[in-house]
């Protein structure tokens, strides 16, 4: 089992998706960033190791707490606009463009975070068994992973809503397979986890409102559009956003709070472990 479908869409069209809604992105995920900074207090002096660093958003924010950070993520357009980043506010960080299942730190970390970058393994247990290996004694690990789509609002109403133009119901995946929602069940991240060696795991729920990005419901449903579950169907059934807009844009402005601002019902599981 290897990560090239993941490797192939992660540097295909929906990781430039991902680059040009960098700054976007990291504000609607920002309490996430909070909720893995909480669990895993990086302290100055560290080695942090940020598992599918995407564009680098904690990997940053880790630097800041005066650690020394590593990013690393299959993705070559991400890993560009993290280095850009960095440049910028954070010099001493490395960002490598490599998988996570199979590659090993130069000096191992006392840290491992991840801002939902651990759900797209072909083999999840290697994976993190390797992941593992380049853990000094003693370390410890924090992350955050979506639970369920039936839980998370904001991926499922821009599927309900697009639903009469769908060629098919999207089918479910089969348990565990990589993708965002592979995390779901807290009794398969146990298991993966303690398979992989990890110890002392404690898996706590996070619930809340994210807002979404659009001052409008109109860029909102563009967003949805082009990011997400539902943008994933889109190009699995080869469909047209276009005949998809209108509705999706009633629907947000359905849901959209006096101000105007979607904020939408999120639900994930913060992961703490010890190697
Ligand atoms: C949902 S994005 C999250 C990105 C980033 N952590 C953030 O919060 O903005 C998932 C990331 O995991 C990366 N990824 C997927 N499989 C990977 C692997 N085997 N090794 C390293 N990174 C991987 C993808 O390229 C992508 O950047």
């Amino acid at each position: 089992m290897d990560n090239s479908a993941q490797i192939d869409y992660w540097n295909g069209p929906a990781g430039q998706k991902w680059v040009r809604d960098a700054d976007r992105l990291d504000k609607m995920l920002r309490p996430f960033l909070d909720a893995v900074i909480g669990a895993g207090k990086p302290r100055a002096g560290e080695i942090v190791t940020d598992i599918g660093c995407g564009g680098g958003a904690l990997s940053l924010e880790v630097a800041g707490k005066g650690a020394i950070a590593t990013g690393v993520d299959v993705s070559q357009p991400l890993i560009d606009v993290a280095r850009r980043r960095a440049a910028v506010s954070a010099p001493g960080t490395r960002f490598v463009v490599a998988d996570a299942s199979d590659w090993i730190p130069e000096t191992a970390a006392d840290l491992i975070v991840s801002r939902f970058g651990v759900m797209f393994f072909a083999d999840p247990v290697r994976a993190f068994s390797n992941i593992r290996k380049g853990v000094a004694p003693g370390g410890r690990m924090a992350f955050v992973c979506w639970r369920p789509l039936a839980e998370n609002e904001w991926a499922l109403a821009p599927i309900i809503a697009a639903m009469p133009f769908l060629r098919e119901a999207p089918k479910s995946p089969e348990p565990g397979a990589p993708g965002p929602f592979a995390f779901g069940q807290r009794e398969h991240i146990d298991r993966i986890l303690t398979q992989a060696g990890w110890r002392s795991i404690r898996i706590s729920s996070w619930d809340g409102l994210i807002e979404l990005p659009g001052a409008a419901a109109p860029e909102t449903a563009e967003f949805m559009l082009e990011i997400g579950p539902l943008s994933r169907t889109i190009s699995e059934q080869g469909l047209d956003p276009v005949k998809i807009r209108d509705a999706l844009v009633a629907r947000v402005q359905s849901l959209a709070d006096a101000e105007g601002r979607t904020r939408l019902k999120a639900a994930t599981w913060i992961v703490e472990a010890s190697a």
